[in-house]
């Protein structure tokens, strides 16, 4: 009783008594639950088939596409600035060299094939980066969808064969991981994926070695449409409605969160980031543990990009403003096409 009245006089002293929380400096870095560090950012690289390429991709600044030939200097200079991890992606063929796609994904696990050889050539020369691929088929087949068809298809119907997809997904993921990848990323998002891969890992001698990323909340979005310019990954035809989650979706994607841990998830992803942080909130919690990785997809690194230019903010400032509001929501990895900037901003 006595407290409440002293709480009440409180109350008529000051309205709000949060600024003397954070008016030091110091008092202020308090409230950060976790620092941004160098370690948790991942790269995204796209590794393209033609050795000597290194061209700009359409609305990714700075980010380049990628022959083998030029991946090691590219990354050599990130290193040296205390680049961790890459993710790949491989590219096939441009406008003089038409791309070899075909219905299965032949080329996404030839080991001639763009990925496995990056790989092997990263794993040589930094052998303390943090090798990730990305694993899925539409940057290899000919309608440029995640997973197999069975039969005969049409604009109106998108329905992978599941089965047949999952096998190829996790057959690609284990070939990735004996050409040496320290981690594997279902990116397809065919039902029971993360299950099939951790066996094929298990059953191979790896399941100790490699760690399995599951993109679990997945949401169909506009915010991809820079990268698949880049990746050359734009389905023919249709969308993927049918196996990425729709916006509105949020049982879906707490279901797939918990699913995918339970089929063993090392580490479980949200996607797109900004837009979703209810979504890494709710996979901190879910998850228990379970490290969360955020992606700050190719749209919404073109948006901040945008905005700075357009004059609407400075990039810096917005830069480390969305990572800090993915970081506040809980996430502990980001991938971001920012990461070469951070690098650079950040203290050592
Ligand atoms: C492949 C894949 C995509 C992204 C990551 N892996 C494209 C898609 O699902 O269409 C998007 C990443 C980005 O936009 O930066 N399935
Ligand atoms: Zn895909």
């Amino acid at each position: 009783r006595h407290f409440t009245n002293a709480r009440n006089d409180l109350a008529d002293l000051i309205s709000s008594p949060l600024r003397s929380g954070f008016a030091h400096p110091l008092s202020r870095s308090w409230h950060r639950e976790r620092e941004i560090t160098k370690s948790m950012f991942i790269l995204p690289v796209f590794v393209s088939d033609i050795d000597d390429e290194e061209s700009p991709i359409p609305l990714l600044t700075d980010i380049p596409r990628l022959g083998l030939s030029k991946l090691i200097p590219y990354l050599q200079k990130l290193v040296n600035l205390g680049l961790r991890s890459v993710i790949l992606f491989g590219v096939l063929g441009d406008k003089l060299n038409p791309p070899c796609k075909d219905a299965t994904g032949t080329a996404a696990d030839d080991p001639k094939g763009p990925v496995i050889r990056a790989i092997r050539s990263i794993g040589a020369h930094f052998p303390s980066l943090f090798i990730i691929t990305d694993v899925c088929l539409c940057e290899y087949t000919n309608h440029g969808h995640c997973g197999i068809f069975s039969s005969a298809h049409g604009d109106d119907k998108v329905s992978t064969d599941n089965n047949a997809s999952v096998t190829r997904i996790a057959d690609i993921a284990l070939a990735y991981a004996q050409a040496g990848a320290h981690c594997v990323a279902p990116s397809d998002m065919n039902d029971g994926r993360i299950h099939a891969v951790k066996s094929k890992l298990i059953a191979a001698g790896l399941g100790e070695r490699v760690l399995l990323m599951a993109y679990s909340a997945k949401f169909k979005s506009c915010l991809y449409g820079p990268f698949r310019t880049a990746a050359g990954s734009t389905p023919s035809y249709g969308d993927r409605a049918t196996y990425q989650l729709p916006c509105h979706g949020g049982g879906l994607a707490r279901r797939a969160l918990v699913r995918d841990i339970n089929e063993g998830a090392d580490v479980i992803m949200v996607k797109p980031a900004g837009s979703c942080l209810d979504v890494v909130f709710q996979a901190k919690e879910i998850g228990k543990g379970i490290p969360v990785a955020a992606y700050q997809v190719s749209g919404e690194y073109a948006m901040i990009r945008a905005g700075a230019e357009a004059g609407v903010f400075d990039l810096k400032t917005a830069a480390f403003e969305s990572v800090e509001m993915i970081l506040r929501a809980g996430a502990n990895i980001i991938i971001s096409y920012f990461t070469p900037a951070f690098l650079g901003w950040l203290e050592a």
